[in-house]
């Protein structure tokens, strides 16, 4: 079974309405949050009252609602959603939808989601047969929407033909399966045919055999980036220090203990288009780590000498020609003056782009779940995210990191023959 996800449950308009209840009460079956979102439409079918109830929480219906604005309701819905199934999904929802209108709040979701969109079509036959709704479908499916149906059988109006919204049950599993695998925007994605490199968490550096020298990254924000890049379609290389999480669905993980082990696995997994260096890699290592453990003994404490680890980023980023990454993306935890230390530590390791936060205490950032960055690229732009947790930004940041990727232009690499390869 799949960790329990965030579903945002769009419910047209249409006579199908009432079948979404049940696709409700089987998704939360499932061990699923589901967000019902109605359309005004819909409520002419079903009230938001019994969708709630089989939801267990709100059922949203009104894009100005107050209190949801104050929270910039909608964004939250669409941006913390791991998935967005529409169904029934009218012939009117789909055109708007494909045509970029946000005029309510099913719109608005659907055109500030960056998470797979599944949509379960339900209509009259001839509407579905129309060219007008093949063309937005046709539009939709190239954004790398999904559908499910809609089947042959007997339409409310009582006409024979294909129209009937999918059963719930298969909407389901589909829904299950998508999830399992972690899914993907693959062809569609804007990150498809490009290879994704990232480095996270922290390194060990040995002392003797049992005991390290690490630091308390926990290695969320790599992982989580790993899985933004994966689910925007890209190949993804994560090479990662010892942490406590499990690989994401789709990347081909590559662990390691130091910083030489991590600056080898990330030699060997070039040439790749984006490199993205979320490690808080140790700055020095023992010189000598022990062969034997280290005992207590009359000669007092060990006194360490430290050598300075080779800087992995900096490496990377000085490679000549085709064999530096396009972009070249780093990480700036600092405590003080943020903006500028994070634009020196740019300029200084020659990376393409420096994505700063600020880990001073009290921002509670540190060991934290929640994140607020801020963008910097060589050429002196710099966008701030908002606070939100690691995941959600993790998001955002991968979808501004495809868009400058692909202002660079050039041909991804994903599928060529790589170094680790041979
Ligand atoms: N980095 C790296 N290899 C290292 C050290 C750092 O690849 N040996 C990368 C980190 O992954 C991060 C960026 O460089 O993307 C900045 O790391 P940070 O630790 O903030 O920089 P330092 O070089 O340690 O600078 P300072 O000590 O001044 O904070």
């Amino acid at each position: 079974m799949n960790s329990p996800a965030n579903i945002v449950l769009i419910i047209g308009g249409g006579i199908a309405a009432y079948r979404a209840l049940e696709l409700i009460r089987l998704l939360v079956k499932q061990g699923h949050a589901v967000h019902p979102v109605l359309t005004r439409g819909a409520r002419e079918f079903i009230t938001p009252l019994s969708a709630a109830a089989l939801a267990g929480r709100k059922a949203h219906d009104d894009l100005f609602s107050l209190t949801d604005e104050v929270e910039m309701g909608h964004i939250r819905l669409a941006r913390e959603a791991d998935m967005v199934v529409v169904a029934p999904a009218t012939a009117n929802l789909m055109a708007r939808a494909a045509h970029g209108l946000a005029d309510d709040l099913a719109t608005a979701v659907l055109l500030a989601t960056d998470a797979p969109v599944l949509f379960a079509p339900a209509m009259n036959p001839h509407m579905w047969a129309h060219a007008a709704t093949c063309a937005n479908v046709e539009l939709l499916r190239r954004r790398g929407a999904h559908f499910i149906g809609p089947e042959q059988g007997e339409v409310a109006c009582g006409e024979h033909g294909e129209g009937r919204m999918a059963e719930p049950q298969d909407i389901a599993t589909r829904v299950q399966e998508m999830l399992a695998m972690g899914h993907v925007a693959g062809a569609d994605g804007p990150l498809a045919g490009q290879r994704v490199l990232i480095t996270a968490g922290p390194t060990h550096e040995p002392i003797d055999p049992v005991r390290v020298l690490a630091n308390r990254s926990s290695g969320r924000m790599g992982y989580a980036l790993a899985q933004a890049a994966r689910k925007m379609g890209a190949e993804v290389v994560l090479v990662s220090g010892p942490v406590a999480l499990a690989a994401p669905e789709g990347v081909s993980l590559v662990r390691v203990e130091t910083a030489q082990e991590m600056l080898q696995a990330v030699m060997q997994a070039l040439p790749v288009d984006m490199a993205v260096f979320t490690a808080a890699v140790a700055d020095w290592r023992v010189r000598f780590p022990a062969a034997q453990k280290l005992k207590k003994g009359a000669e007092g404490p060990p006194v360490l000498e430290l050598e300075e680890n080779p800087d992995i980023l900096a490496t990377v980023a000085a490679l000549p020609g085709e064999q530096r990454p396009r972009l070249v993306v780093g990480f700036a935890a600092e405590t003080q003056a943020v903006e500028e230390h994070a634009r020196a530590k740019l300029a200084r390791k020659g990376a393409d782009v420096m994505v700063a936060n600020d880990v001073s205490p009290r921002t509670g950032i540190l060991g934290g779940t929640e994140t607020e960055l801020l963008i910097l690229a060589a050429d002196g732009q710099a966008q701030r995210l908002e606070r939100a947790s690691k995941e959600v930004n993790a998001r955002r940041l991968m979808q501004h990191l495809a868009a400058m990727l692909a202002e660079r232009g050039g041909e991804g690499s994903a599928g060529h023959e790589h170094a680790s390869d041979g």
